[in-house]
């Protein structure tokens, strides 16, 4: 099985060119069950959970044509040279089977939209996942109060809305993106206003906003979680460039500062990562707003320990708890990170001690000692994120550090080894 063999102890110096977001990219190409019009997508990254997806729409009629350095893309000015298009004119199916939504559990989000275009969706439960329990109730709830009648059968959700959707009340009882994304493209196609109150309101969902209303959406946000849509008969194509990606650009953020370093982080935008870099600030290291970027830096300076909770957008995001316990690992002193979004997602703190870091869970805290000296190790990943977090753990250690299962890490983080061995990191990929 593939592997990523790294040798720690190089500071990362040099600049990284952030991709498009994954977490916004998906929903957006999803939005494409909501037209029989073409979408044309700018900086898609280059990542599984891409080719997954695309897979799954063009199960459902969906033709994608993914382009690589087209001229029309260069004019554009697209950062990474790709465009997509999307047109799903006729469905072939109304389904999304099992072995897709199992592995990819974004792509439940096909369900508010298939019904509210079609009024029938046959979607796989999710099932389990390595970072908790993640069930689909609230967006089941807010479908049923859009008018869909829902069954389980076999593992499956059967959902029919058989005089098409009607606008409706939802209130949250958490705030959920994923329900949020789903229930916003559901009734952008229903009959009359729907407000969705205790809505997420991450940059990602603003993202899906901005590309929905240019598809011809009516949608509007006030200040206090609350989403207004007045449903449209239909919606019809649109132009986007998806937004970069916040969690990809923390990630090197902290693992720059994690090896002492000076990197500059190209094609981003400082304000989505707000409180993750006023935290890097608070902790002793330099950040800066560039250009079109964010300059860090964590030259000769000893990091102090902090307290972090993770929370929905603007708090703390949880797809960066894993890499900031990995750069607490080097504080001088103690910290705690409270993990408040999944019961289940400290998978990496084992693997994070044997490599030399000391860390005790109680509950959804950790409490990390710092002040560790990092050993290379072999370690496994076990999800997206807690597999990045060793990939810092192991820039930052001593000696060669190997990590199994990259399969997670490839869901996520285009070009990895490419961005990180061009700011001097040693990173390899093994057979
Ligand atoms: C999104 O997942 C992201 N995925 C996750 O990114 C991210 O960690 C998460 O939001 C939180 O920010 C995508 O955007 C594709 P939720 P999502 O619904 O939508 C509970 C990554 O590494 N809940 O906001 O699935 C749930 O169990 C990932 O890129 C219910 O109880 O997350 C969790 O405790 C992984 N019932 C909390 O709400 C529901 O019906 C927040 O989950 C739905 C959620």
């Amino acid at each position: 099985m593939v592997k990523i063999r790294i040798i720690g102890g190089t500071p990362l110096e040099g600049s990284i060119q952030i991709s498009g977001s994954k977490n916004a990219s998906l929903p957006i190409m999803i939005a494409s069950i909501l037209t029989d019009q073409e979408l044309i997508l700018d900086n898609l990254p280059n990542l599984s959970d891409i080719s997954r997806l695309e897979l799954i729409l063009c199960n459902l009629g969906a033709v994608i044509e993914r382009g690589k350095n087209s001229q029309a893309s260069i004019n554009q000015n697209n950062t990474d040279g790709s465009r997509t298009r999307i047109k799903l004119q006729e469905f072939l199916s109304l389904n999304a089977d099992y072995e897709n939504v199992s592995k990819m559990r974004a792509s439940f989000l096909v369900l508010g939209p298939l019904l509210a275009r079609e009024k029938f969706a046959k979607v796989s439960m999710p099932g389990g996942c390595a970072i908790g329990t993640r069930p689909v109730d609230i967006h089941l709830d807010g479908l049923k109060k859009l008018g869909a009648e829902i069954e389980i059968e076999k593992g499956y959700v059967i959902a029919r809305a058989r005089n098409g959707l009607t606008g409706a009340n939802i209130n949250l009882k958490k705030q959920s993106v994923g329900a949020t994304q789903n229930l916003m493209m559901a009734a952008c196609l229903a009959r009359g206003e729907t407000t969705i109150s205790n809505a997420s309101m991450e940059p990602e969902t603003k993202d899906l906003i901005i590309f929905l209303n240019k598809m011809g959406a009516n949608i509007e946000v006030s200040g206090n979680n609350t989403i207004f849509i007045q449903g449209q008969e239909r919606l019809g194509g649109a132009n986007h460039k998806i937004m970069a990606d916040r969690i990809e650009a923390g990630t090197y953020a902290i693992a720059c500062c994690a090896t002492g370093g000076r990197v500059t982080l190209n094609n981003c935008d400082d304000e989505t990562l707000e409180l993750p870099l006023r935290l890097l600030q608070e902790i002793g290291c330099n950040v800066r707003k560039t250009g079109d970027g964010i300059l860090v830096e964590n030259k000769n300076k000893e990091l102090s320990p902090i307290e972090i909770t993770t929370q929905p957008y603007p708090g703390f995001p949880t797809d960066l708890q894993a890499q900031f316990m990995a750069l607490l690992t080097q504080a001088k002193g103690v910290s705690i990170i409270n993990e408040k979004i999944f019961e289940n997602r400290f998978m990496h703190v084992q693997e994070l001690v044997r490599m030399g870091a000391n860390i005790i869970l109680d509950g959804d805290k950790a409490i990390i000692s710092g002040n560790s000296t990092l050993i290379g190790a072999q370690v496994m990943a076990t999800d997206l994120r807690a597999s990045v977090s060793l990939v810092i753990a192991g820039l930052t250690a001593i000696g060669e550090t190997v990590i199994d299962r990259v399969y997670h890490l490839d869901r996520g983080f285009d070009s990895l080894e490419k961005k990180l061995s061009n700011c001097g990191a040693i990173i390899e990929r093994i057979v």
